[in-house]
């Protein structure tokens, strides 16, 4: 049910195929976060008109709301959220810790997360009650969700981290991978390893190794952007993929930014998600060809243009900057959904352009016209 077709090089970018239970998907691929059945702010088909070909979900999330018996009565995530495309879902190791950061920054609380061998305890974010993950659990939890990629629970650690930690969150992330790939049950759905290791080289290769021995169906490069200078992030994934067998898919996990976007397809990799777009978008970021623009500035009071001429989105082909700044300023809803919208679309249409690139051999030259465009003028 899954497999991953390398259709063609340039360089080390890749062009390929995945098949799943709900569809192919044509990598390299961005994948929009729909953390809680729902990508924020857009309906299913204002989502679909973005040409979307997988979603990503959020299985710590998920759990705890609505929680697994209303996804298990509702035949999982697919038929609750009317969603017919592939899916994928992460597994809560790095959510768990992300959310008990957050919180100990806004000083409401402190950190409540307990590692152990067996899982991870861990406070809820919304009320405040006490759960514990394990890598059984987790999978499970992907299974009442119905997937078609799972992510096993993994330690990621924050940046910077000490080696011993960084060591210790490797060798832990191995060891429940092995148990995770023992609990699942399903045929059909995929579940990938994760290469952690922080931003120390040693770390990474012996992270590599490890869970590529364990034959999975891909490989999540874990841990970054997390705060490291790119060129670290970049530093680290041309690091792994040597280890990865090239036919199997590659995914960066939360990257990012298109430069980020492009760079990693430059070293290989094939899948990526971000809350970028969707969290630019509600708070009047718009992704244009030439750079980011705040719609709420003044300058685009008078503006009867496009968000972007170039675009051939709802938003672009109906709307004028103007009327989006104005939106905004009215603080009406609809202002969101259109640079979502756009925003959203504004990604596909990147990695449309990427895989043209790749099929044509032309990967180098497109990625320079893009970023002299993208980061040129402003
Ligand atoms: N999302 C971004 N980075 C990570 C990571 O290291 N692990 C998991 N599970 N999800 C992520
Ligand atoms: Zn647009």
């Amino acid at each position: 049910m899954f497999e991953f077709e390398l259709l063609k090089k340039d360089g080390n970018a890749r062009l390929g195929k995945i098949y799943t239970a709900h569809g192919e998907i044509e990598t390299p691929v961005f994948m929009p976060v729909g953390t809680q059945g729902t990508v924020k702010a857009v309906t299913k088909e204002q989502l679909l008109s973005t040409k979307p070909q997988i979603i990503l979900g959020n299985t710590y999330h998920l759990y705890l709301r609505p929680g697994i018996e209303v996804l298990e009565y509702f035949g999982g995530l697919h038929r609750f959220m009317n969603w017919g495309k592939p899916i994928l879902t992460d597994s809560g190791g790095f959510q768990v810790f992300s959310l008990s950061r957050e919180k100990k920054k806004e000083g409401k609380h402190k950190a409540e997360v307990i590692l152990t061998e067996e899982g991870v305890k861990f406070k809820s974010h919304l009320d405040g009650s006490w759960h514990f993950f394990t890598p059984e659990l987790v999978i499970h939890i992907q299974e009442i969700i119905g997937s078609d990629i799972m992510m096993p629970l993994d330690v990621c650690p924050p940046y910077p981290v000490s080696h011993t930690t960084a060591k210790d969150a490797v060798d832990k992330t191995i060891r429940w991978l092995e148990r995770s790939k023992k609990a699942k049950k399903n045929e059909w759905q995929a579940l990938f390893g994760i290469i952690q290791g922080s931003v120390y080289s040693d770390l990474r290769r012996e992270s590599a190794i490890k869970t590529v021995d364990l034959d999975m169906d891909g490989y999540s490069i874990g841990g970054l952007s997390v705060g490291e200078p790119a060129e670290l992030m970049y530093e680290m994934t041309e690091i792994v993929i040597p280890f990865i067998p090239e036919d199997k898919p590659r995914y960066l996990m939360g990257v990012g930014t298109p430069e980020n976007i492009i760079e990693s397809v430059e070293r290989g990799v094939d899948m990526f998600d971000c809350v970028m777009p969707t969290r630019n978008a509600r708070n009047g970021t718009l992704f244009t060809t030439y750079g980011r623009l705040n719609i709420k500035a003044a300058k685009h009071r008078f503006s009867d243009e496009p968000v972007d001429s170039e675009c051939d989105c709802y938003t672009c082909k109906n709307f004028s900057r103007g009327y989006v700044r104005h939106l905004f300023n009215a603080e009406e809803i609809t202002g969101m959904i259109l640079a979502t919208i756009h925003n959203l679309r504004f990604y596909t249409r990147l990695m449309e352009e990427i895989r043209k690139s790749i099929k044509e051999s032309k990967f180098l030259e497109f990625k320079k016209e893009f970023l002299d465009k993208y980061t040129g003028l402003k």
